[in-house]
């Protein structure tokens, strides 16, 4: 929610601020601005509603001849406090205008805070939470003390922290001040902020994509942690002011992976590049008899003592842990309850050291997991992170991290991650089986070269799914898509009603096939278009001619049938309008092929119908607001 990015250097900061706004995007595009610092104490700021496109034509039109300044701050808005307009758009401005602000995140305690400043005769101009920390912080200058002179480059820091220190809920706050044009300080709670470290430029954004065209080098902030940027380098305290030693580390993809490739939306690139992240995040996992994780603070003897599994997760990484259910149950003998993390802690669930909560989150700053993380580590729980963020917040909060390596994912919509979650949470099965002695090393190793060629297959479905793109086209016009299946075909049809509601806008379901006659087949009507996920008829008969019957069902009703089927099954064809095939898999990996069909079929959908594929209507990449 929100991107956020800074810049103070010797290069001139408006196109490189844009640059990062346009990388950021997928993080919130209701709004954008900039403030550009002259270095002459002038400060220009711009901010318009929509799309970043907005901005770049009020920029032009209203400074023809361009704006100079080496240091700058740019910000695009996933709205939360205040419908999405000018006004709300961020910089934010104290009333003397010296001081702009950007933020990420929700202050909890902006009410009263708010209600301070109008007591004092403030008159604020947006419905922002944001919009009191620049009145704040221009009191906090104009009150010198003897720990924070009124001038010079400390003071802007000291009343920062002093700031942050009353707010409460989750910031990424950046700040710039047309008296300091030589820095920017920024500060982060619960919401993400990274350093990039350049040849005399310094920057700071939510994300690495940001920066990485110009730097590799970064710096990952820790909680409650504040950090000051000019040319020459950074310098980062908590908010007491004492100085902290911070993390670098190096960026391993280059700007290649975060661009389009050809391909006219990121989505359609990151469907193509899910052969590779499965096999990424495979790479290196089975040593020796054993499944290596990333991070374990957890030893052998916590995981056989693990008796009850918990996934917590949302949207789509929550569709991975229900898959997940099937092969850690089977595999461990381990009961395991998958729950939406947004739920999870609301309920107080039974917890004790015993328990393993597997959380997944390809942000890893998804607030609902983080705070069903914190829920479960309170409860003395031990926490496994997935996770496709390097160092994002719910790692660092977990006792284990399995990273995926998908790379970046800038479509809104998640689906490389997913595949790359699913491989992830099959790895943690195994890992847990091999504790438990559930499975020996042999078995762990027959079950990873099972995982290890699924690349493969997963790249033949991806090179037959042309009669996809132009059934979807066929169907564009529909109301409403139902999605059938059973077993392990039952989330993969919710991922796929997923995918087409909010890419297509469509009102789309997933129903367990054996649910229908309990309720959900009084929708079908003639021609309605009903997704049907099949069984393999060698690994499960008995649910391959339940679903056999399931689709006559609905047919005789009028729907229009699409199936998705094993290669040789020819036992649907005389039932199925539209066939689409998928090569024979291990039962417990069948989601990975047959997600891929349903994640063509909804974004030609939404193409068809005329709508941005990788950034969909009021949604937003990262979800750091509860
Ligand atoms: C759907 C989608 C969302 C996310 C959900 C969790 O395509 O992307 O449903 O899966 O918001 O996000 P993460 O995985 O970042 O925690």
């Amino acid at each position: 929610m929100c991107g956020i990015v800074g810049y103070v250097g010797h290069q001139q900061a408006l196109p490189l601020v844009l640059d990062g706004l346009r990388r950021l995007e997928y993080r919130g595009y209701d709004s954008s601005g900039i403030a550009v610092l002259d270095g002459r104490g002038g400060m220009v700021v711009e901010k318009r509603a929509g799309r970043i496109e907005n901005l770049d034509k009020a920029l032009a039109t209203d400074h023809p001849g361009g704006i100079t300044g080496t240091t700058g701050i740019g910000h695009t808005r996933w709205a939360t406090h205040g419908a999405p307009t000018d006004r709300n758009a961020h910089p934010h401005l104290d009333t003397a205008g010296a001081v702009a602000v950007i933020h990420n995140g929700i202050i909890e305690n902006f009410a009263p805070l708010r209600a301070e400043l109008e007591q004092a005769g403030v008159e604020l101009r947006s419905e922002t939470d944001t919009e009191v920390v620049a009145h704040l912080l221009a009191a906090a200058l104009g009150a010198p003390s003897a720990a924070a002179p009124a001038r010079g480059g400390a003071d802007l820091a000291t009343a920062m922290r002093a700031v942050c220190r009353r707010l409460h809920g989750a910031f990424t706050l950046v700040v710039a001040h047309r008296d300091h044009p030589d820095r920017i300080v920024a500060a982060r709670r619960n919401s993400p902020l990274v350093v990039g470290v350049g040849a005399g430029e310094t920057f700071v954004a939510s994300d690495v994509a940001a920066f990485v065209e110009h730097t590799r080098e970064a710096v990952e902030l820790g909680q409650d942690q504040l950090v000051e940027i000019t040319a020459a380098g950074y310098t980062v305290t908590d908010l007491d002011g004492e100085p902290v030693e911070a993390k670098p580390f190096t960026v391993t993809w280059d700007l290649a992976a975060a661009e389009k490739g050809g391909h006219p939306y990121f989505m359609l690139k990151e469907i193509e590049e899910q052969p590779a992240a499965v096999a990424d995040t495979l790479l290196g996992r089975y040593v020796n008899g054993r499944i290596v994780l990333d991070e374990e603070r957890l030893d052998a003897q916590e995981l056989r003592d693990v008796d009850k599994v918990f996934v917590v997760a949302c949207g789509t990484a929550y569709h991975s842990g229900l898959i997940a259910k099937y092969a850690i149950e089977h595999w461990t003998r381990v009961p395991v309850e998958v729950e939406m993390a947004s739920e999870f802690r609301y309920r107080d669930p039974v917890l004790d050291r015993d328990t393993l909560v597997v959380a997944i989150s390809q942000s890893g700053e998804t607030a609902d997991t983080l705070e069903a993380v914190r829920h479960a580590r309170d409860q003395k729980a031990r926490v496994l992170a997935i996770c496709n963020t390097n160092g994002a917040q719910i790692p660092r909060e977990s006792d284990a991290v399995l990273y995926t390596r998908a790379g970046p994912e800038i479509g809104v919509a998640s689906t490389k991650t997913f595949l790359a979650q699913v491989a992830a949470t099959h790895l943690v099965g195994l890992a847990l089986a091999a504790a438990k002695g559930t499975k020996y090393g042999d078995e762990v190793g027959r079950e990873f070269a099972a995982l290890e060629a699924m690349p493969e297959l997963i790249a033949r479905v991806l090179g037959v799914v042309e009669p996809v793109r132009e059934l979807a086209r066929d169907i564009a016009d529909a109301k409403a898509v139902l999605f059938l299946g059973r077993h392990l075909g039952y989330p993969v049809a919710l991922e796929g009603a997923l995918k087409l509601k909010e890419l297509a806008y469509m009102h789309a379901e997933g129903f367990p096939a054996g649910e229908l006659k309990h309720g959900p087949i009084a929708l079908i009507e003639d021609r309605l278009p009903v997704v049907v996920v099949m069984a393999s008829p060698r690994a499960r008969p008995v649910l391959h001619a339940k679903l056999l019957s399931n689709i006559q069902e609905v047919r005789a009703r009028g729907a229009r049938t699409i199936v998705i089927a094993e290669e040789g099954d020819d036992t649907v064809r005389p039932y199925a309008h539209h066939l689409i095939r998928v090569p024979p898999t291990p039962t417990l990996l069948s989601p990975l092929v047959t997600t891929v069909p349903l994640q063509v079929l909804a974004a030609e959908i939404a193409q068809s119908r005329g709508y941005d594929v990788d950034k969909p209507r009021n949604l937003a990449k990262s979800v750091t607001v509860e």
